[in-house]
């Protein structure tokens, strides 16, 4: 099954809670949190504060995605994060990327320890086979097709490529795990992602944006690849 994962880094900041809840009831499967340190990529978003205000918010997974470096020192922050009274995190996925820890596998092995979901994350320029000795330990692999950083940049059809030979990497090792894409994600992209192989679109522009309401963007996203999924 396709599921749409909005990114909240393109949503109204002074409505965010309540654009994660059309989010939620537009049918998202779950809701990307893009944190950001200004170091591993060069802006600065939010912490473990908003994370926590939106699982208050929304039943749907939420899916962390860390861009920032030495991941390692905040995986229990944002777990904790997410943890609700009686201390489960609920459904979350926190993701990591490659090229910011020297520990990849003890990442993982990590936030599987905290639980919650393992998620890695590749930029458009590292190869899989910088994964290739973990494909077993990821609940989400996440193939980014714009350079991290920003909403709205134009997608990386190279990636389309990459997507297909990972979908054929898991397949091969009678893995189903999931292949989020994200960046550039919309009506004309979608199928391609989906076609390549791809399970969960992170769409930020695309959804929350002044053209639509966020129920009719999520409903032309998925109208966009019905016959692909
Ligand atoms: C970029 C973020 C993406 C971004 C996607 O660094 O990781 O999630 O919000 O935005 P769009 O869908 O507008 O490309």
């Amino acid at each position: 099954m396709v599921t749409i994962a909005p990114s909240v880094l393109s949503a109204d900041y002074l409505r965010l809670g309540e654009h994660a809840r059309e989010a939620e009831a537009a049918g998202a499967g779950s809701l990307q949190v893009d944190i950001m340190d200004g170091r591993f990529v060069p802006n600065l978003t939010f912490g473990p504060g908003i994370v926590a205000a939106l699982r208050s918010a929304v039943k749907i997974r939420l899916d962390v995605h860390l861009m920032i470096v030495e991941p390692e020192k905040f995986l229990k922050d944002f777990a904790d994060a997410l943890r609700d009274a009686s201390g489960q995190a609920g459904a979350t996925c926190i993701i990591v990327h490659q090229e910011a820890t020297d520990h990849i596998h003890m990442a993982l092995q990590t936030l599987r320890g905290l639980g919650v979901e393992a998620g890695v994350c590749l930029n458009p320029g590292t190869p899989l086979s910088a994964i290739e000795e973990v494909l077993d330990l990821a609940d989400m692999i996440q193939i980014m097709t714009v350079n991290p950083g920003w909403g709205g940049q134009p997608f990386i059809r190279s990636q389309l490529d990459k997507i297909r030979r990972l979908r054929w990497m898991l397949d091969e090792r009678g893995l189903n795990t999931a292949i989020a894409v994200d960046g550039g994600i919309d009506t004309t992209t979608a199928p391609l992602v989906v076609d390549a192989g791809a399970t969960v679109l992170v769409a930020g522009s695309s959804v929350f944006n002044n053209k639509a309401s966020v129920a009719d963007n999520i409903t032309a996203l998925k109208a966009s690849f019905a016959q692909k999924a």
